[in-house]
Parts: structure tokens; sequence; C-alpha cells
């Protein structure tokens, strides 16, 4: 894919007071922020207007702005890449676009227009482009939000938006390899409900994690394993990520029920997973299942794919029955394979043919 030269220009504000960049060994996640941010406005009746590249700075928002009181805002995640030849390539940001851009009914936010969506974020990275590190594993960050800025109270759906895309430079999620994690099954609350907003990358979401995430870290995990809202018995996702399990030499991974995020990374990882000829399940799967595979010793892996890690390995499930400790703590070789066929296509290591590396 590219991105089309012919594409209108978004007008550009250049800062006058550039910073210093970050040292690349220690970037974190989420830390630190270039230069620059796309900004769109969206009225009704006119639709997304007045896209422009401004210096990074706070919003001016209306205290009375709906966001603030009923929570219509959601995001996207995706990043940008220094190539093995010095270019800069995003990842599917189509796909992104298009989850953007179909969540939002759920959310009554209007449509953002796909093709803005990504040719606003590469011209941005371009402008930016010094900002894209070039250490192995670091990449930038890129984070299109939307959120409801109309001045009213009575509820009901904003009739203005704002959309805007900042970025920053982020750290290899764990430095050192796929280093497993420690997870907590938790069997009475919830991150999202079939019906509710859980297929849409709504704030509201990470919201009902917080407090949760918090306890599994009290308890020693990293994060939580969530199960269904109704009989709490199948697994859905792991902290912030879609859940993969190797179970039998077959990649499981929970059906798009409603209550799951759709991931790009798990779209990629069932897609290249199929590629090697290994069989793939998109079904239910109970935590019951899971204890008894774990018995029988054919639970091989567990792992969450998602943007930001790409693969984060599950040493152990831990709850009220116990530990679960699989493929004795360490990352299998399916995750392993995984992270890094996924990885050298988003670096330009390896050939790309379906596309999915957008040069930019
Ligand atoms: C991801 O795994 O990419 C996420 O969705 C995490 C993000 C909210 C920081």
């Amino acid at each position: 894919m590219s991105v089309s030269a012919s594409a209108p220009v978004i007008p550009v504000t250049r800062t006058s007071s550039p910073r210093p960049r970050p040292a690349e060994d220690a970037l974190g996640f989420g830390k630190h922020f270039a230069d620059h941010m796309l900004v769109v406005d969206y009225v009704e009746g006119q639709g997304w207007i007045a896209p422009r590249i401004v210096p990074y700075g706070p919003l001016s928002l209306d205290p009375a702005a709906s966001v603030l009181h009923y929570g219509q805002a959601m995001f996207e995640g995706l990043k940008a890449y220094r190539q093995a030849d010095g270019r800069i390539a995003l990842f599917r940001p189509d796909r992104n676009a298009h989850r953007m851009a179909t969540g939002a009914g759920r959310l009554s936010i209007p449509a953002i227009d796909e093709q803005l969506f990504v040719q606003g974020i590469a011209q941005l990275v371009n402008v930016d482009a010094d900002w894209v590190p070039s250490a192995p594993g670091t990449a930038l960050y890129i984070r299109p939000t939307i959120i409801a800025t109309e001045p009213f109270l009575g509820v009901r759906a904003s009739k203005t938006y704002t959309f805007f895309v900042i970025t920053g430079p982020v750290g290899a999620y764990y430095a050192g390899g796929l280093k497993p994690v420690r997870i907590w099954v938790e069997k009475e609350r919830v991150r999202a409900v079939k019906g509710g907003i859980g297929a849409a990358k709504a704030a509201a979401n990470y919201v009902a994690s917080l407090q949760v995430a918090e306890e599994a870290r009290a308890r020693g995990c990293d994060q939580v394993l969530w199960l269904d809202a109704i009989g709490h018995q199948y697994v859905e996702e792991v902290g912030t990520m879609n859940l993969c399990l190797v179970i039998d030499g077959t990649l499981v991974t929970p059906p798009l029920g409603g209550s799951i995020l759709p991931g790009i990374t798990r779209e990629t990882v069932l897609t290249i997973a199929r590629d090697w000829g290994m069989p793939v399940e998109e079904r239910l799967v109970s935590i019951g299942e899971v204890r008894e595979a774990h018995a029988k010793g054919s639970l091989q892996e567990v792992f969450g794919v998602g943007t930001a890690a790409v693969v984060s390995v599950v040493g152990t499930l831990a709850s009220e029955d116990g530990d679960m400790v699989i493929n004795g703590g360490d990352p299998g070789p399916i995750a392993n394979r995984l992270y890094d066929a996924i990885t050298r296509i988003q670096y330009g290591l390896d050939p790309d043919p379906r596309g999915w590396r957008v040069v930019i």
C-alpha cells in the first residue's frame, strides 16, 4: 500500500521551540511527545473540517464539553517504524482508520474520513520524521483520538467533535526479549459486555479495567485475564490485548462477539499463522477448558497480542484456585516466531507480500 501523492496537503504551522529528543535507550512507553499534532474539527451539518498540523500543545475545552461529562471519547494506536534503509513506514494504518470509522457509530460519534485519517497521519509523521527513533525495537507511537466538544449538559450525542493525533517515540515494550507476565484471572468484574461498547476502542473500556488491574498488581500480577460478563466462564482478553492460546498445536482465539476489540495485531497473527499452515480456530474457550488442557499437558502457550507489545507471553495464570504455569513460565516457539515475523515486516527486514507496510 502507498499513500496517495495527489491527496490534499494539510496546512502546517511549525513549532518555533522544538523540544530536545529523549535518549533512545530509555524511551519507555507514552512518556515523550513529538513537536506537532494533527487537529480536525467536526461540526454537525459540515462534517470533518479544517484539518491542520500545529505545534503540540494543550487543547482548549469548554468545561461543559460533553466528553468531560458523558465520556464520548475513542482512540486508536499504531506505530511508524524506521526501516533498515532509513525510510519510515506505517503498518496497516488503513485498518486503524476503518476500525475508528466503524467503531464510532456505537459511541454516537460521526465516522472519521478513513482517507483523511491515513493521509493526515502520513503527513504528520513526515513533519516529525526526526522523532522516529532508530534503535532496535523502538518506534514512533501514534495516538489518534476523537472527543465530543459541544458545551451542553443534556444527555445526547454532541454536535461537535475534535479529532486529534499526537505521536511520541517509544521503546521496545520489553527490553531484552519477550518477558513472560503473571496474569490474574478475574472472576467477578468485567471489561466489557456483549451489547455494550467493548468492540469499539472507547476510552470507557479502559476505565473499566483500571481498578481490577491495580488490584492484580497488588497481588503480584502484571495484568488481568478477562472473562465474559454473563457466565464468567469464557476467556476474552488479557490486559489491553487480544488473547491467543496454543492448545494441542492449534492456535485458538476467542471470536469477535461484540465484547472483544477487533485487534489489528490479532488479525495479523491469524493471517500469518494460517499462511504457515497452522490450524487456527476462532471459538469460545472456557476457563475450565484452559484448566483441563493445562492438567493434560496440551496447553502449550498463552499470549496477548496488540500494537504496543506485539506479543506478550503469559507465564502464569493465577487465581484463588492456584497457579497454572505455562510452558515452564517461558516464551514458547509460536509466540517467538510470530513476534519475529511481525516485527521483521514492520521494520522492513522481510518481504511484505500482503502490502501491510506503508512507506511514507
Ligand atoms: C495495545 O496493546 O496496543 C493497546 O491497546 C494498549 C494501549 C491502550 C496502550
